[in-house]
């Protein structure tokens, strides 16, 4: 069945066109005042001008709202039409009208929300972590807010491809790379924890600004690459015996990659010289250089073969790693979803000519840049100096282009932290003027940063970044401690079934009921809390009707009509008949929140309803309507928090 919002559009337009004879957006929604009706029509308003230019005679909104009312058909949707203020116009639903409408939507396993009429091909990237690292409360935003905008857009009947754009290639290759080097050659020299010790180091020294001991720690990384490559520079005994043992170990890796990063971040870095791959480089570009050889391929270097094995090495290592956290954290995403950075290599070559030839790209300093802001503002780069290799924004280029054309994507959806804006404004710029884009919609559905209680990004107490596995498993155990004290008749089992689903639950919603644009700040109590905007919350009234109905015993709910008596039980109606404009909302804003207020709102009327009109000890007929009115409200919940991606135990 249609939303209401979508029938009262349809009637409005024939109410506007039998009026004067033209077609207008009559602008409905939802009422700004439960006391003057349920929904309005805000076009009175500006209808009145084009109404007098059109007929030469004056009038004003409310003469044409009283002109449309009156060629308003509502049968016997309606109990009143009013205009109120300047001309608005509120309707007010008829509560049979509205029961037999919530049958309809209890009848269908989709609870009335009929699927799109325009289904769409629609990319959503979403996660897109970093090979060698593990995830971070950096990439639980994207997952879990990218994981709720598929379920809606797959619910509504498109053809959602998930795409997980990992950062598999470019500048992290060549940091894996040196930092798998690092490692083997530290265990060669019987000093295995040398990358993490000196990592740390390094890493203390750039954030105290100690510049003397960063030029010693500097120089001693600088002379040991040079020892280490002098020792062995055709690569015989280069890294591959100790491959085995460190592809699949991130734990060791992380550190040796950090080492990477620290030396690349010391300013001094630039200055020490090493003998790296048979080219003197700067210590600081020594990852660049193992990049730029590694797009050059194979053939161009013999020791590209064994790089490139430690490299997919690492990468299946990485992506075992998220998939157990996708896995725990319950979303869509499976190893079939990858499609990273990596997959588009081969086409960057054609991406640059094909911009150079449309005129569109320039070189500049060496490099080759679209000036897609105009001239004088920062362009775009897609090549680099030196031919050096390709940029973050050449791969998003190539993957329009693949994604429009290839995969046919008429909407290209990505959820990726707000400091990427300017990133994302300029690729999909050029992509659009290159003509790739076709009429493919480009969003960047960005998000701001998860903060702590401090108000600072999101950190453990040393101020390290968190990381998801231990976020959640907190969760879980917090939740845990929860359930056992409430619980403690349950099994082992159950308790932590229960624990499992309150907790991911709580840290999944405490995210994506915050509008997506803003930061947020993450609190545990907060996000635990059994009342308010929670997950736990909404979780208990869900399991709080089913256990109505374990009560009630041999009473199913009933498929009956339910009688709209009470006002309490009107507002819950008409709220439960919102869902549909509520998912509409959410596919076409991508943000989850509206949902979430939806079903918080939902919870809240039928609390009210429950605690004022009784259920179980009402008579026959209005126990039945009533029990039927239960059932409907522990399905909309069930279906909202479905769409979220969050469990909804029968019993907590
Ligand atoms: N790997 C990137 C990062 O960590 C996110 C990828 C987002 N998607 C994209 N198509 N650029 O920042």
């Amino acid at each position: 069945m249609p939303t209401i919002s979508s029938i009262l559009d349809a009637k409005f337009r024939q109410a506007i066109r039998s009026a004067f004879d033209m077609d207008a957006d009559p602008l409905v929604g939802p009422a700004q005042n439960e006391k003057f009706g349920d929904y309005q029509a805000n076009a009175a308003m500006s209808l009145a001008k084009t109404v007098a230019e059109k007929s030469g005679q004056k009038t004003n909104p409310r003469q044409v709202a009283e002109q449309v009312k009156s060629k308003l058909d509502l049968g016997d949707m309606a109990s009143e039409i009013s205009i109120a203020g300047p001309g608005f116009i509120n309707v007010r639903l008829n509560p049979a009208w509205l029961s037999s409408l919530l049958a309809q939507a209890g009848a269908s396993e989709r609870l009335g929300v009929e699927p799109t009429a325009t289904p769409q091909t629609v990319v959503v990237d979403y996660s897109g972590p970093n090979i060698a690292k593990e995830l971070h409360v950096g990439h639980l935003r994207s997952t879990i807010i990218g994981d709720a905008v598929v379920r809606v857009l797959d619910f509504q009947g498109h053809r959602v491809i998930k795409q997980n754009h990992i950062g598999d290639w470019g500048t992290q290759f060549g940091r894996v790379i040196l930092a798998i080097w690092h490692l083997c050659m530290a265990e060669r020299r019987g000093d295995p924890e040398y990358p993490a010790r000196t990592a740390k180091e390094v890493l203390s020294a750039v954030k105290q600004n100690d510049a003397v001991r960063r030029k010693q720690l500097i120089e001693e990384v600088a002379r040991r690459q040079e020892e280490d490559y002098k020792s062995d520079p055709e690569g015989t005994q280069y890294f591959e015996p100790f491959l085995e043992r460190y592809h699949a170990d991130l734990e060791r890796l992380l550190p040796a990659y950090q080492l990477v990063g620290a030396v690349e971040e010391a300013p001094e870095a630039q200055q020490y010289i090493v003998y790296e791959r048979r080219a003197p480089r700067p210590l600081a570009s020594v990852s660049k250089l193992v990049t730029s050889d590694l797009q050059k391929g194979v053939a161009a270097n013999p020791l590209s073969q064994q790089e490139v094995n430690a490299w997919a090495g690492v990468r299946a290592a990485t992506l075992e790693s998220c998939q157990r956290i996708y896995d725990q954290l319950g979303v869509l995403l499976t190893r079939a979803d990858e499609y990273g950075e990596s997959r588009y290599n081969q086409m960057l070559p054609a991406v640059v000519d094909d911009l150079k030839h449309l005129g569109l790209a320039t070189e500049s300093e060496g490099a080759v840049a679209v000036f897609i802001d105009g001239p004088g503002k920062p362009p775009l780069l897609i090549e680099k100096a030196g031919g050096e290799g390709y940029l973050y924004a050449t791969t998003d280029l190539a993957a329009i282009r693949y994604r429009v054309s290839v995969l046919h994507a008429q909407r290209v959806i990505y959820l990726v932290d707000a400091r990427q804006a300017n990133h994302f404004n300029q690729v999909f710029a050029t992509a659009r003027k290159a003509g790739w884009a076709d009429d493919a919609l480009l969003e960047h559905a960005s998000f701001g940063t998860m903060l702590g209680e401090d108000g600072k990004p999101f950190k453990t107490r040393s101020g390290d970044t968190v990381k998801l596995k231990d976020l959640l498993d907190e969760a879980e155990e917090r939740a845990l401690k929860l359930a056992s004290e409430k619980n403690a008749q349950l099994s082992d089992q159950a308790k932590r079934a229960i624990a499992h689903a309150v907790g991911i639950g709580a840290v999944k919603y405490s995210d994506l009921s915050k509008d997506r644009t803003s930061d947020y700040v993450f609190s545990w109590d907060r996000a635990l809390a059994m009342d308010g905007n929670t997950a736990p919350y909404l979780q208990y009234a869900h399991a709080r009707i089913r256990s109505i109905f374990r009560k009630a015993g041999d009473v199913q709910a009933s498929s009956g009509q339910v009688r709209l008596e009470s006002p309490l039980e009107l507002a819950l109606a008409k709220h439960l008949l919102r869902f549909g404009e509520v998912v509409e909302l959410v596919a076409r804003e991508l943000k989850p929140h509206h949902l979430c207020n939806y079903l918080y709102e939902l919870a809240t009327r039928f609390s009210s309803f429950y605690e004022n009109c009784p259920v179980l000890q009402s008579d026959e007929g209005t126990r039945a309507s009533r029990l039927a009115l239960c059932d409907l409200v522990a399905r909309f919940l069930a279906k909202g928090l479905d769409l979220l991606g969050i469990e909804h135990p029968d019993q907590m």
